[in-house]
């Protein structure tokens, strides 16, 4: 008898999604493992996940509510869209009632809800974070891009904004705005959001709020766009990136009361496809917004070290020749190769994805080319993320340092020595010393 059970079938596949990859962040952290489980000294500056440890009392209320086994509401737990709530009331000074709040299994799958639900056409600054197009296009729906500058540390300006606005006064849009940025690490003031706030309202576009890395701001001073547009904005928010829970999926969306026709809609298709978020995390999600003393030492400690790490690679990368915006929060530095275009050219590297690869090739470290946050590909830019050590173990030492002192040189050099070998490398390729290295190390590779 014929075994068929490895012939392939001619799938049909939504013309929308018919060639479309993996999302580049997995990509590159799936050929670093690779890379890696061959034996070749890889440093991951590729993937953005929070290295630290989800903390201790969150943690211990997801044992505790492990039984729980009832799908719940859609829209989410009562006691924790309560504390979302809250939490936006006691951080951001904006009223908000457990009413106003999604909760969804991690933020991405409600931004896109937010697509499928809402016609309209998407306004992303570039650089950006990389789903947001992606899932556009899944969709079916329009991308107008507004490509920001390096000399404004990459942020949008009102004139910007105001520009693609008045192209078209009336078309239903969201703009979406994300601060601290993946992939910059830069944020906005209060003043600056507010006057990005006025064109909003002018144009009464409605803006996607992307506050997953806010608690994140180095300063601990995150001000929300929604203070000053309230009535059109939607905050977005979750576990992943403060709390390092990532895996365990849990996001959150709050709007206004004006706005509650969307999350209605986006709470009916939610009901018809993931029905709601798994019960035990949210129970213990309720702890992490909830906040106090432990959340915050644990938010102090975080900030610390990533401000320390960030600014340490930012001073060894910079004094190496290339721009980068000094970083205010997340885990991210968005590199401007632009003033070695002319060596780069010479040994053939024409686009940002050449760049990122002959680094990794040369160097191991793992970069992600700025052509998939949406810059042009002939543009030499990557991002890279400073999370590849031992966050449990850094989180341990900086609880012994006194609350108010920062965290040293040596601290870094201690628990973090891997991300400045690996920075050293780019510094030292981009001046020429790797190339002995480089030629024996390509031999390695089998891409
Ligand atoms: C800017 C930004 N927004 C949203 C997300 C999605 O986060 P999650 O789906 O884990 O809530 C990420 C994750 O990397 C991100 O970097």
């Amino acid at each position: 008898m014929q075994n068929n059970n490895n012939s392939s079938f001619d799938l049909s596949l939504n013309l929308n999604v018919r060639g479309m990859p993996l999302s580049a962040t997995l990509f590159i952290n799936e050929l670093s493992n690779k890379l890696r489980q061959q034996g070749k000294k890889i440093y991951k500056f590729g993937l953005g996940q929070s290295p630290f440890p989800v903390p201790k009392i969150v943690v211990d209320e997801l044992r505790t509510n492990a039984f729980q086994k009832d799908y719940l509401e859609v829209k989410g737990l009562k006691a924790l869209r309560e504390a979302v709530a809250d939490y936006h009331s006691r951080r951001n000074d904006i009223l908000r009632s457990a009413d106003n709040v999604l909760i969804g299994p991690g933020s991405k799958e409600l931004m896109f809800l937010l697509q499928f639900v809402y016609y309209g056409e998407l306004v992303i600054p570039t650089p950006s974070w990389v789903s947001y197009a992606p899932q556009a296009k899944i969709i079916g729906r329009q991308v107008a891009w507004i490509k920001t500058k390096g000399k404004n540390k990459w942020r949008l300006l009102p004139e910007e904004l105001h520009k693609i606005c008045e192209n078209d006064h009336f078309k239903p849009r969201i703009v979406i705005l994300n601060y601290p940025s993946n992939p910059t690490g830069v944020s906005y003031s209060c003043e600056e959001l507010e006057e990005l706030a006025d064109v909003a309202r002018r144009f009464r576009v409605i803006l996607l709020s992307d506050e997953i890395y806010g608690e994140l701001n180095f300063k601990g001073n995150h001000c929300s766009i929604a203070r000053f547009y309230p009535e059109g904005t939607i905050i977005s928010g979750g576990l992943s990136k403060w709390c390092g829970a990532g895996g365990w999926r849990l996001g959150t969306f709050t709007f206004p009361d004006s706005l509650a026709g969307l999350l209605n809609g986006m709470a009916a298709v939610a009901s018809e496809t993931f029905t709601s978020t798994s019960a035990p995390i949210q129970y213990a999600a309720v702890k992490a917004f909830k906040g106090g003393l432990d959340i915050e030492r644990y938010l102090w400690n975080a900030r610390k070290i990533l401000s320390a790490l960030g600014t340490k690679i930012h001073n060894i990368l910079t004094s190496g020749g290339v721009e980068i915006p000094e970083p205010e929060g997340a885990f991210y530095l968005f590199i401007n190769f632009r003033n070695f275009a002319d060596k780069l050219k010479s040994k053939n590297i024409y686009t940002s994805m050449d760049l990122s690869t002959r680094i990794l090739e040369e160097t191991g470290a793992a970069l992600l080319p700025g052509s998939v946050f949406g810059r042009p590909e002939e543009e030499f830019t990557a991002r890279l993320a400073y999370v590849d050590f031992d966050g449990s173990r850094a989180m341990a030492a900086a609880e012994t340092i006194p609350s108010e002192d920062s965290i040293s040189d040596e601290f870094i050099t201690t628990y973090c020595s891997h991300m400045l070998e690996g920075t050293e490398k780019i510094v030292d390729w981009l001046n020429g010393k790797l190339v002995e290295y480089g030629k024996e190390y390509r031999q390695n590779f089998t891409f």
